[in-house]
């Protein structure tokens, strides 16, 4: 068999991920999450582990550079990216929300302030209910922007609310429910179907 390689995203989920992967028997017996190096191989080498930002996860996988990747659907939605999405790992469960100060969005038609990581999904989110948005994009403490009045509200992440609630911000909407996928390569799909399926069909397995 030819071997494969996994894009896995670093992040809360990385752990995760690699328990279950020794669930199914695949070990990367080097692997660790705080550790710099980039590349690992399993027992048999017939998988390689890239160990990437999940935001670029999708992207590896779209141009092949990755046959396989596991990564967040928060990143899959947000990338756009044209690939193959087959397995819900159930793990990494979170939520994207609209949250703010306020309890709820103002009723009159104004053109709202978001900040986001997510550009695209808070326009997608906001252009089916017809409302008008400015996005400013921001890397990360999105939480903060509300608080000193750079957005009106955000688009994030929501998984324990800590952050919200430790910078007394709610929930305002709930947008989609968010977990770990596994996402192929379409090309790979067809030229691997054999490594991709049997993959899948042992993490299917290790899920159950
Ligand atoms: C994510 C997300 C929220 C937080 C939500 O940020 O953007 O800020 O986690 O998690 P919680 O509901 O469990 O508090 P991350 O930890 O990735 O850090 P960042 O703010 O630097 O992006």
């Amino acid at each position: 068999m030819q071997p494969i390689t996994l894009a896995l995203a670093k992040g809360r989920p990385a752990k995760s991920t690699i328990d279950l992967l020794v669930k199914t028997g695949i070990q990367f017996h080097d692997f660790h999450e705080k550790s710099r190096k980039l590349v690992f191989y399993n027992d048999d080498r017939s998988i390689k582990l890239i160990f990437v930002k999940a935001m670029d996860v999708p992207t590896y996988v779209e141009k092949g550079a990755a046959d396989i990747g596991i990564v967040g659907k928060d990143n899959i939605l947000e990338s756009k990216a044209d690939i193959y999405e087959l397995l819900d790992l159930k793990i990494g469960k979170c939520k994207f929300a609209v949250a703010g100060k306020k309890e709820q969005m103002p009723e009159q038609n104004q053109q709202l302030i978001i900040a986001t990581k997510y550009p695209n999904i808070a326009k997608k989110h906001f252009a089916k209910k017809g409302q008008s948005i400015e996005v400013v994009k921001l890397n990360g403490s999105v939480e903060l922007a509300p608080l000193i009045g750079l957005a009106d509200y955000i688009v994030d992440i929501v998984e324990t609310g800590n952050t919200l609630k430790e910078n007394g911000l709610s929930v305002i909407e709930d947008i989609e429910n968010i977990s770990t996928r596994l996402i192929v390569n379409k090309a790979s799909f067809a030229t691997k179907s054999a490594e991709v399926q049997q993959l899948i069909s042992q993490l299917k397995s290790a899920l159950e």
